[in-house]
Formats: structure tokens, sequence, C-alpha cells
């Protein structure tokens, strides 16, 4: 493993390196990055031991949501993605149950301290931003609190372009530079105070929520409108070797790798098409990480077509109809072991292929982060959600959704104003539509002057090309934003190239038969290298078809707009110009599957709760038992009663459920009880240093 120092997209900041101790041994790692993501540029995935089988245990969710990570730093047992390394900080692994600290003194508990608010909002991700800026901007008391040390939530990874409109969501910016805008147009607020690095973590019932202010201050805020906008948690599948250091979310990665810049794989294996796998993909790619393939087991890729073509245009295998079978190794993750599926969703026998990998993405979708909405409603909490908490969305939508719940706070406060709530709905329902299925479209017959042509060919809701185009002669079918584009051809194009560089999808070439029109040339649109390509350097051409072979590049040029893609001119034969769709730097390698594969694990011995380690075949036996109870299931097995209380596996119970033919209407759910996140019992002792002021 090592640091990221070069990147086509993200700047590398000037960072210093820290010493610190794993283990007793002495090593180093930059500058503000969190314990895990230090330990994984010095090539360490294993943090420590379970308690109860002493399996390997290492970075899962990297978000602060499970415990796998803990390590003890400096004495104190803690969450290693959430803790930011410091110099001389001593890190011994977690081996078992960490040992609770001597304290000789009495200790004195403290009062904390009751704060009134007009509104709060907890989570700053591209929902809660978008709230605290509509209620800001009205002027209205906020609190804005998030977990992390900056504003953003997971738009801080991501590095590919959004789709939308360029006036309503930004469309044509990168997530990174979006969470950097809303951000500071919410600092910049008079009446929005924000709360940074700062976890809710409980709801009580005389409506008061608990906060961990600054990880050292617990403090009780009582307020008259509540907004949740937590987002989401990557949801995880049962397979045989699921809990290998090496098995982790899309999300995770993307958080090592894109905010962190560790690169922390050689291999990754993704399984998922939706748009979060299929944008990993490419984001890995970016990092340097080998991309060995892809599986889905759906017929079809679910995320859009244009992502799923980024990848395939770079020479990533995507198998679909296809499942993963297990991860394999002794201590992590060396391979990964897939199976066809057949009509009825069986492996096909002797299709198994197994794959070298480091790493396994597992990428088969999220969960609304809404346990604080659910009990705060019980509760009779004036409370709203928004974003990923309400629904699983692009981020685009939880821009809008954030803003219309914010309208239904003013409304509720009788704050006259003069958003148009109606309208902001039927956007943020054509956001969050799921894309239909590609056309195939025709390309212009003409062969003369220049123009672009639009491999985009699903309906998706996406024009910033429309709105680039200084020559007003992009339109999109009946002017509607889920339509496909294209080149009214009214008004000549001048070649400009702004369409190809802000196409989300990468999806837009330009063919200029001006100079030549036996070999035009095509610009497309790169974003895999921090150098400006040179004239003549040869790269590889690819369509739809396959690839078109090497040719040498004749012009590379970056607009001012769109500094980090590089628009690539290329000559090429005319029978090809128009299908040409892409370009790469190297030559794809594809990876053999290795001949057998032996499980060495059963399915029964497949671990379900990885914070209790209690396996599918135990949880099994008293579902066949008749327990339909959750609580009863608890109690039996200790099941959902670990450090992370239950948020990874409970969804992964509902389906054992489901396996053994129970309708969710027989089974009673579990109770849930604050806290909702792990809080130093410390804190609530006062016996950690705090300040007074807030
Ligand atoms: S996985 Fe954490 S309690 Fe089950």
């Amino acid at each position: 493993m090592e640091d990221i120092t070069q990147h086509p997209i993200l700047d590398i900041p000037k960072r210093k390196k820290i010493s610190f101790t794993f283990n007793g041994k002495k090593l180093t790692a930059f500058e503000n990055i969190v314990i895990s993501s230090a330990l994984f540029t010095n090539n360490i995935k294993i943090f420590g031991h379970h308690p109860s089988d002493n399996s390997n245990q290492g970075i899962f969710c990297a978000n602060g949501q499970c415990s796998q990570c803990n390590v003890i730093a400096n004495g104190i047992p803690v969450k290693a993605c959430m803790t930011f390394i410091e110099e001389g900080m001593k890190i011994e692994p977690c081996d078992g149950l960490p040992e609770l600290p001597e304290v000789d003194k009495q200790i004195k508990l403290g009062n904390p301290q009751l704060i009134s608010q007009k509104v709060l909002i907890i989570g700053a991700g591209p929902a809660g931003l978008s709230a605290a800026k509509t209620l800001g901007e009205c002027g209205i008391e906020v609190l804005l609190v998030d977990d992390k040390n900056r504003l953003g939530g997971k738009l801080v990874l991501q590095t590919h372009k959004f789709f939308g409109s360029q006036e309503d969501v930004y469309a044509g910016k990168r997530g990174i530079e979006i969470g950097q805008i809303l951000g500071k147009e919410v600092n910049n607020l008079k009446t929005v105070k924000i709360w940074l690095n700062s976890t809710a973590v409980a709801v009580f019932s005389d409506g008061i929520i608990g906060i961990l202010k600054e990880k050292k201050q617990y403090c009780l805020i009582q307020p008259e409108y509540l907004l949740i906008a937590t987002g989401a948690r990557e949801k995880m599948l049962v397979f045989p070797g699921n809990t290998l250091p090496g098995v982790y979310g899309a999300g995770a990665f993307q958080t090592l790798v894109n905010r962190d810049l560790v690169k922390c794989a050689e291999r990754i294996f993704i399984v998922g098409g939706g748009n979060v796998g299929l944008i990993a993909g490419y984001h890995a790619i970016q990092a340097g990480i080998h991309v060995v393939g892809l599986i889905e087991a759906l017929p079809e890729c679910g995320g859009y077509k244009v992502h799923e073509d980024k990848l395939r245009n770079l020479g990533v295998p995507i198998l679909t109809k296809h499942t993963m079978l297990s991860a394999n190794g002794q201590d992590k993750v060396d391979s990964i072991t897939i199976g066809q599926l057949d009509e009825k969703g069986n492996v096909v026998s002797g299709s198994e292929k197994t794959y070298l990998c480091d790493t396994i993405l597992v990428a088969v979708g999220l969960n609304p982060v809404d346990e604080f909405y659910y009990k705060a409603k019980q509760f009779g909490f004036k409370v709203w959600v928004a974003g990923d908490a309400q629904e699983i969305a692009e981020a685009s939508a939880a821009i809008y959704t954030g803003k219309i719940e914010a309208v239904k706070i003013l409304n509720v406060m009788g704050y006259s104003h003069t958003l148009n709530l109606v309208d902001l709905e039927r956007k943020a329902e054509i956001m969050k539509a799921k894309p239909p299925s590609p056309e195939v479209i025709e390309l212009p017959k003409q062969e003369e002057g220049v123009m672009p042509i639009f491999h985009c060919t699903q309906k998706i809701p996406c024009n910033p090309c429309t709105t680039v185009c200084p020559q007003e002669q992009i339109k999109t079918y009946d002017d509607q934003i889920t339509q496909l584009p294209y080149f009214t051809g009214e008004k000549e194009c001048i070649g400009c190239g702004k369409c190809v560089a802000v196409c989300p999808g990468l999806a837009v070439t330009l063919v200029d038969y001006r100079k030549d029109k036996d070999n035009p040339t095509v610009t497309f649109p790169l974003e895999l290298s921090n150098r400006k390509l040179g004239v003549d350097k040869e790269v590889f051409v690819v369509s739809n078809e396959g690839d078109l072979g090497r040719f040498p590049i004749h012009r590379s040029r970056i607009l001012k707009e769109f500094p980090k893609t590089q628009l690539i001119s290329i000559k090429l034969p005319k029978k090809v110009a128009k299908i040409a769709t892409a370009i790469k730097l190297n030559k794809t390698t594809y990876d053999e599957s290795m001949d057998l594969y032996q499980s060495q694990r059963t399915d029964d011995d497949t671990i379900v709760c990885r914070c209790e380690r209690v396996s599918i075949g135990e949880i099994r036996k008293w579902i066949r038992y008749g327990v339909r109870d959750f609580n009863e299931l608890k109690a039996l097995t200790k099941v959902g009663m670990g450090a992370c209380g239950g948020k990874t596996c409970i969804s992964l119970i509902n389906r054992i459920f489901r396996e053994e033919g129970i309708d969710v209407d027989q089974i009673t759910e579990g109770t849930k009880r604050p806290l909702f996140i792990e809080v130093p019992m410390g804190i609530f002792a006062k016996t950690k240093e705090q300040k007074e002021d807030i």
C-alpha cells in the first residue's frame, strides 16, 4: 500500500509526515488522516482480533457506523476510522476485549448543558447543507451538526461530475466541488452555526437530542424543529469469508482513496453494478488500482449506462447474472470466487471462477440511517427527514429533498417565502427516477463541418451540455431534462469542446471534418492523467464494439472552466470516427480465472453478526425452531447486541427470515434504544477535559 501522490482529479496537498507506533513498531504517515488510513499506508490491514474466536478484524464501514476497526490509541479504545492520527501516538491492536483503564479517583458526574435551538439539522451532506442554506437565507437560526471534520458528507468522496441541471444542482461539477460550494455558502450565513466532529448520539422522549460536541463535550439540545439528514449506510451480504479483512463497502473504499489519498489496494473486485459500484470502479482506476472485474446478479447493471460504459471502455469485465460465492484467504482476502446464475437464480454448476484480488468491494445498495427520525417521530418531535435518510437516491436528489423539507419547516413556522414546493417536489421526483433501459440511437449522417456526437443512450435527468453550448445548438428532445440530447444544426458548431468537457457521463465526442474529410479529428474527454498528454503520444481508441486500435494524439487542450478534463483530439479514419466513444492509456489485459475452487467454509459457518460472530446456521436454527421475535433472537444468540448496535446485521437477518419463508408480518421488530452511537463513558462522567463554553 502507498500514499497517492498524483491523481488526475484530486489536488494533492502538501502534508507533513508524522511518526507513531503500532504494536511497538515505529511507523510514519501523513498528518490529518484517520488511524485506519495511516495503518493502511503501512500495509497493515489487520487491526486486532475478535474476543470470541480470535478472527482478524479490520476496516469495514470506514464511516463510524460499525466498530470493526477498533484499536487502542494511547491506552483508549477508539474507532480507527474516526480518530485522527497524532504525532507520537501509541497504537495497539484491539486483541480481545479492551481492558478498562484503572481509575482510582471517585467519579463526579457532570451536568451537561441544555441548549434551546430553533432548528437543529443532523448531517451536513448534500441534503443537510441544502436545507441549512434554504433556512439560513431566510434568517432562521440553525444549528448544523456533523460527525466528520468537514462539510459535504459523501460529496467529499465524489471525484466524478454530477448529473442533473446546472441551474438547480450544479450538474457538470464534481461532487467534491459541489460540497465546497454548498459548504462555503452555508458558512457565510450568519444565522447558521456549524458543529463539526460532533455526533448526534441519542433522541430522548422529552424532546431533547444528545450531541457529543467535538468528540469531548456532551450537550443536550432542545430543538423547536428537527431535520434528520443522516444519509445512508452500506448494505452487506452474507457469503463465506465475508468478514475477512479486505472485504468492505464501496463507500469505505472511496473514503480511503479519495478523502485520505491512500492507495489501499492493488487489485479489487466489485460486487454490484449499481451506480455506487460502477463509480467506485472508475475511482479505483483514477487512483491507479487495477479493477479485476465487476459482477451483477441481475441481467443488467442497475446504475447509469454511461457509468457502466466508462468502465467497459477501460476494459473492465462486467459480468451480469453472476453472483459472489466466497471471499477466500487465510488472514485476509486473496481471491474471490464467483458463479453464473441461471434463470431461476441458482448457480450454474461448473460455472465457478476464482480471481486473484486483495480487496472485494461490496456495492449492493444502501440502507437509510433513519433511526433518529423514527425515534424522534415516536417521541412527538416536530421532525422532518431528507436525503438518503428519507429515500436512497442520487446526491443531486438529496440537494432537492433538503430544500423541500426546509421549505416545509418554513411553512409550519408560518414564514412567508416565494419558494415553490410543488415545483421542487416535481424536480426531486425526476432526479429520483430509476433509469430506463438504454435505447439504440442513430448517428447523424452528416460528414462535413464539425459536430458533437452523443453516445448517451439512456434517458436520465441530465442536461449540462445544453447549457454550455455557446451557440445554443444542443437541446434535449421536447426540452425535457430526461430526454436524450441532440445537435440542432441550425447554427454552426464552433468546435469549442465545452459539451465534451462538461458531460458527466463522458459520453460526448466532437467530430471535425473541416480539415480532412477522410480522416476527421475526433475529440474525447480524458480524466485519467494528472499531466497534459503531449502531441504524438499514442493512446488506444475504443468503440462500443471493442478496440479500434492505437493512434497518436493530434492535439490536447484543457479548457479553463474544466481544468481536470483533458480534451484529446485524434485523427481517425472516416468509417470509425463517429462510433469511437473513448480513449484509454493502456491496452486492456484480461485476468484469467484460476481453475479450481475448493470452499474451505461451509455456508452455515458464514457470519451474519460480525460484532458478536453469530453465524447464519445458528440464526436459521432458531428461526426453524419457531423464533419470530428479534428480541428473543437477540437473547438466544446475542445477534444485534454488538458494538454497532445491529446496524450491520439487522437488515441481513430480515433477509434470512424471508429466505426461510417467514412473512414480514409475523416478525416482531427488535426494540431500538438510545444511544445510537457509542460514546466513551468518561465523557458522561466528565472525567475527560471539557470546555464549558459552547
Ligand atoms: S453486526 Fe454489529 S451487532 Fe450484529
